[in-house]
């Protein structure tokens, strides 16, 4: 039985050709190759201080998509970015295909720890690093973004940021106030993103975050209530995908990638080259992941090529994590360990 969708098969080639192609469009036409586009669109990527992150990489692979990127930096570190970019320390990193290089359209201080300024504490506003930056709180921004770009300023918003202040502590030895914290920054702060930011976007509208396999499997050294932080930023991605693609009609996703030397990881206190080995030497494909490759599969995510998907967690990181036990790294499954370093890309 045919369903409402199905379409007679084409009879010849021309007519292959037309239900293949764009109309008009003919074999060989560039143009009408599947690409991302994401021309005419406006990104906002939370969590970019220096070109070392996942959010960087986010950001400029949006850019080569065709988007205008506006990011949002933490204060303690906005003076350091700013005066990075300044000085053109990281020009090589901004340079794009075309050889132009990938501009900031707008720069904001965001501190993703507060909802609103009247919750952010006397002692953080008289704080150097944050008392001439106005309302850097998410509804702040919201509000700062309204007024620059008008009523629905944007089409795709990036979560790319995490902090817990005991992240170095076991959980055993983790506090209340540091497990809530975690939380808080790196899980709630997504929630308060969706709530504050859905309203503002076109519809057809793409959040993306990005998560780690903590959430799911235990990875000793991520302490401090992160693992549970990035379990609830996995699940928060479902229901959010359900309440906010019901009331906007956005898109909610999460990437979850494998372990990257980025400012973040390494000031962990984990050794983090030593984990980037062992997920390579034990991954279904074992080049190291790069964090382009986290880019070009946040820009697929928010693209309209992936308008059917939302609520799910995309694994980044070369297969890992359906792995359940650790392999020699030569290892292949017709047992000839030479052929096991084969390159993938
Ligand atoms: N590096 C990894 O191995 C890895 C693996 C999987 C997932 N991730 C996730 O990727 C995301 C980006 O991290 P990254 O590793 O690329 O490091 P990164 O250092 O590039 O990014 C983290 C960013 O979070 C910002 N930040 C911290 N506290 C903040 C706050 N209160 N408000 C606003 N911004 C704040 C930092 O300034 C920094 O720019 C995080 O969610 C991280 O958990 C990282």
């Amino acid at each position: 039985m045919q369903g409402r969708n199905a379409r007679a098969a084409p009879s010849n080639s021309s007519e292959i050709e037309h239900v293949l192609l764009a109309p008009g469009a003919k074999c060989g036409d560039t143009s009408a190759m599947l690409k991302i586009d994401l021309t005419g669109r406006r990104a906002l990527v939370a969590g970019v201080a220096d070109d070392g992150g996942f959010g960087f990489a986010i950001a400029k692979a949006l850019a080569e998509a065709g988007a205008k990127v506006c990011v949002g930096t933490w204060p303690p570190a906005l003076g350091i970015f700013q005066t990075l970019l300044r000085r053109g320390k990281l020009d090589a990193s901004r340079k794009l295909a075309d050889g132009t290089l990938l501009d900031f359209e707008k720069i904001y201080a965001l501190d993703a720890a507060f909802d609103t300024f009247d919750l952010v504490p006397e002692d953080v506003r008289e704080n150097k690093r944050y008392r001439e930056l106005g309302d850097f709180s998410i509804a702040g921004l919201a509000a700062q973004l309204t007024n620059d770009f008008g009523a629905q300023p944007l089409d795709i918003v990036v979560h790319s940021l995490a902090n817990g202040p005991e992240v170095k502590k076991s959980l055993l030895e983790t506090s209340r106030r540091g497990y809530l914290d975690a939380i808080g920054v790196s899980a709630y702060s997504m929630v308060s993103m969706v709530q504050r930011f859905a309203p503002l976007m076109k519809r057809a509208g793409a959040f993306v975050s990005l998560s780690y396999l903590a959430s799911q499997r235990v990875m000793p050294g991520y302490g401090g209530g992160m693992s549970a932080a990035k379990a609830a930023l996995e699940s928060d991605t479902r229901v959010l995908a359900f309440e906010a693609g019901r009331k906007y009609g956005v898109r909610v996703n999460t990437i979850s990638a494998g372990p990257w030397a980025s400012r973040a990881a390494s000031s962990i206190g984990i050794d983090i080259d030593a984990m980037v080995d062992y997920a390579s030497s034990n991954a279904p494909l074992t080049d190291p992941m790069t964090a382009d490759e986290v880019g070009n599969a946040a820009a697929f995510l928010v693209s309209p090529l992936a308008s059917g998907i939302t609520g799910t967690t995309l694994y980044v990181d070369k297969g890992y994590h359906a792995m359940g036990k650790a392999v020699d790294p030569r290892h292949t499954p017709d047992g000839d360990p030479g052929r096991g370093d084969a390159k993938t890309s």
